[in-house]
């Protein structure tokens, strides 16, 4: 086989085989086939599209480039959920615990945050002693003990996806279904999931910014987990405006143990409940989504899920206290307001701007190098549908430093104060199967 004629059979409009394209995913991992081949190839891809068999190869060879976790010795259906990234995305850190206390094996490998989204293990470590790095063993110890664990990524995870988004983001080819499908799953497959919930974001502050795209992607990782043989749920969620209220790291944490206590924002526990219900139903617990639904809402009203979040923490060496005294978890140095600046409803928050404004803060990361700082953040104090008054607090600055003039203007910039009242925001747009 040459590389060269499976690029001009890509660009003619020709569809590759399997064989084909084990071929092109070992050979670029190995460093056999050169960026500037494998560059041609995605472009083509980007403009012709895969069909779905060769999406369902092509995941398949990423996934099987590097290590394939073996989660055989943890009883019962291995549900994994992934969110394609949004601003105040803390579902995994609600949900895991809810689901763990339904009996539903959580062995999770999360990512870190990059850019303006933020990552479930940054959050983690903001507990003091929290550790996200276990050997397999004791990973797998903690799940059969406690039903739940949440590790970093093996750095031996799809190495073929790793080298391959890396090209794409510097050869436009990012945006493409069929490449981020096949990234998306290619990594759940080699992470060990049974089974899949999806939850696809739209919105100013995700990947995908209309309902038909996410749509569009959403079919795609379904088909492919129907394909693999793991039964896969897509559901479109808004990231429209970020979730919840809070943003940062610790203050992320803060605001999960409010959801796990029953307390928190009812957007935020919405959509919780929702993933909650459909892991649940994956996990063959239950027979109907309505039946999950009201599982997850008891058991997040009788207090098991909050204790299951505490044994989780200090299963991995984190202090459970902050559950209870969330005054120990990093607090910033100094808190500013941002205020409106006229009367009116608050028609829209940018989420992208607002996650760049909390990256500037030091809660995320501009370039992997970059050290995270667990304290500062945001929070949300009006939301989308909001009436508002000139001089109100829309947003607490937690920060670690004095001036926030760069930062302030970022989320003023954000958010947009209109004299007429917007339609109430949906919550959930779609549920593919
Ligand atoms: N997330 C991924 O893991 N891969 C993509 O291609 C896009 C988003």
């Amino acid at each position: 086989m040459r590389m060269v004629d499976l690029i001009h059979k890509k660009r003619s409009g020709e569809v590759l085989s399997e064989q084909e394209i084990t071929y092109i995913v070992s050979g670029y991992t190995r460093g056999d086939i050169p960026d500037y081949q494998m560059s041609a190839l995605l472009m083509a891809i980007f403009f012709n599209g895969m069909t779905s068999e060769e999406i369902s190869a092509l995941t398949l060879a990423m996934a099987g480039s590097g290590e394939m976790i073996d989660l055989s010795e943890i009883a019962g259906i291995k549900v994994d959920k992934h969110s394609t990234g949004g601003v105040g995305d803390k579902i995994s850190l609600i949900v895991g615990p809810i689901v763990a206390s339904l009996g539903i094996p959580v062995a999770k490998m999360s990512g870190r945050g990059l850019g303006h989204t933020g990552g479930t293990v940054d959050k983690l470590e903001s507990i003091p002693g929290f550790q996200i790095e276990l050997t397999k063993e004791a990973f797998i110890h903690a799940v059969n003990t406690n039903k739940i664990a949440i590790v970093g990524q093996s750095g031996n995870l799809a190495p073929a996806d790793k080298k391959m988004y890396a090209l794409r983001d510097v050869t436009a080819t990012v945006d493409s279904i069929p490449l981020i499908a096949s990234s998306i799953m290619s990594k759940k497959i080699a992470s060990g999931a049974d089974a899949i919930v999806l939850d696809v974001k739209i919105g100013s502050g995700a990947f995908m910014k209309t309902v038909d795209d996410a749509r569009a992607l959403a079919r795609t990782m379904v088909d492919i987990g129907t394909q693999l043989k793991r039964n896969t749920i897509a559901m479109i969620t808004d990231m429209e405006q970020p979730l919840g209220r809070e943003i940062g790291n610790a203050n992320e944490i803060r605001e999960s143990i409010e959801v796990l206590r029953g307390t928190g924002d009812k957007e935020l526990t919405e959509v919780a409940i929702s993933v909650a219900a459909y892991m649940s139903l994956l996990g063959k617990v239950f027979e109907s989504f309505e039946e999950a639904q009201v599982a997850v809402r008891d058991i997040v009203l009788n207090g098991k899920a909050l204790e299951t979040f505490k044994r989780f923490i200090a299963s991995q060496g984190g202090d459970p206290n902050v559950v209870d005294q969330p005054e120990l978890l990093p607090t910033a140095a100094y808190q500013f307001e941002v205020l409106a600046e006229k009367d009116g409803f608050i028609n829209q928050i940018n989420a992208e701007q607002i996650g760049i404004a909390a990256m500037l803060l030091g809660a995320g990361r501009a370039k992997k190098e970059d050290q995270i700082d667990y304290a500062v953040g945001l929070t949300l104090n009006r939301k989308i549908g909001d009436e508002v008054q000139i001089g109100e607090s829309i947003c607490t600055i937690h920060a670690n430093q004095q001036d926030v003039k760069a930062v302030e203007s970022m989320i003023q910039g954000a958010y947009r104060i209109e004299n007429s009242k917007p339609a109430p925001i949906q919550l959930i747009y779609d549920v593919i199967v």
